[in-house]
């Protein structure tokens, strides 16, 4: 199977670089050699490695910067999966694509299943579904594994910020009221792979359907839980000396932000767990195995 992997430097198409290896020949291409603005760039990236299986790992993910570079974010996120869906329809590939949990509102109270209304509350979330509706609709060979709050021991994160402000400051403030999944980078490229795998050999076998799907930790917690249980590792492992005394919850009222969040994106991830046979590790568990790659 040769895989081409975008966003080679991102913080889940690092991991897929490594993680897909043993599934066949990785090629993994950064913003220079494959730019999603540019679709010429993307149609001769394809043509060149020739893959059976095209992993879309790169994104606009600025969320509050979307606001105000809403053709940017559509460009990347929107229109760069229209080209990517035509071009490995084409070869009759499969093209596995990642979106986000701000495809929702966040006004469900419980975990938000495949089968609820999308209704994004901000550009990113447009964007992102934008992408996954050009996926479904040239309807060649897809997956589409939707994800939320992704950290990793490398590249720009919450983990990493929290890190850093912990170890500057004695109080930190952190939102409250926005609950979601935190999901180590690493879970998401070892459950592609998985998935990778047994859709390959389904396709081969004339056996593949599209589909979408969530996929995140198990769990949830707030900004301010994901913010203590990083300190609290951290102590643990003594990664940093911590200045940090408190870590005050506050209202998202009290942290203004140019893109507004959705308050709940709690993920259903039953789908996933049943068509591939995977359990998802709750969300703590992850950070601590992430966090030890710190010390
Ligand atoms: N981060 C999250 O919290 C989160 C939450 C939900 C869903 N997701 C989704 O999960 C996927 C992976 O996200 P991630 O966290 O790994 O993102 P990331 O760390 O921000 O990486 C995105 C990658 O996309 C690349 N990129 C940006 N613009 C590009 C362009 N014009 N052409 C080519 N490459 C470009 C970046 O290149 P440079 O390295 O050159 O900047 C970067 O390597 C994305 O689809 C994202 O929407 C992420």
């Amino acid at each position: 199977m040769k895989i081409l992997v975008t966003g080679c430097n991102g913080q889940v198409g690092w991991e897929l670089e490594a993680t897909l290896q043993a599934l066949g020949d990785v090629v993994a291409v950064s913003r220079q050699q494959c730019d999603l603005t540019d679709a010429d760039s993307i149609r001769h990236c394809i043509e060149r490695h020739a893959p059976d299986v095209l992993v879309n790992a790169a994104a606009y993910t600025a969320v509050d910067k979307a606001e105000s570079e809403q053709a940017l974010a559509f460009a990347i996120n929107a229109e760069a999966s229209l080209i990517m869906a035509e071009a490995m329809k084409k070869r009759a590939g499969l093209l596995l694509h990642y979106s986000t949990d701000y495809v929702f509102d966040g006004s469900k109270q419980g975990k938000y299943e495949l089968s609820d209304p999308v209704s994004p509350v901000n550009l990113y979330g447009e964007s992102k579904l934008a992408g996954e509706n050009y996926l479904r609709e040239i309807d060649g060979d897809y997956l589409i594994f939707r994800t939320s709050w992704v950290y990793a021991s490398r590249a720009h994160n919450f983990m990493k910020t929290i890190l850093r402000l912990a170890s500057e400051r004695e109080e930190l403030n952190i939102v409250a009221d926005q609950y979601g999944a935190p999901t180590w980078a690493r879970l998401i490229a070892q459950t592609t792979a998985h998935a990778l795998w047994q859709s390959w050999q389904e396709k081969m076998a004339g056996q593949f359907t599209s589909g979408t799907y969530h996929l995140t930790s198990s769990g949830r917690t707030s900004w301010h839980g994901f913010a203590e249980a990083i300190v609290e590792i951290a102590r643990e492992l003594e990664i940093e000396k911590l200045k940090v005394q408190q870590i005050h919850g506050i209202p998202t009222s009290e942290y203004p932000t140019p893109a507004a969040r959705p308050v709940n994106s709690s993920l259903d991830l039953s789908a996933l767990e049943q068509k591939f046979n995977v359990q998802m590790p709750d969300w703590k568990e992850s950070l601590k195995l992430c966090m030890r790659e710190l010390v």
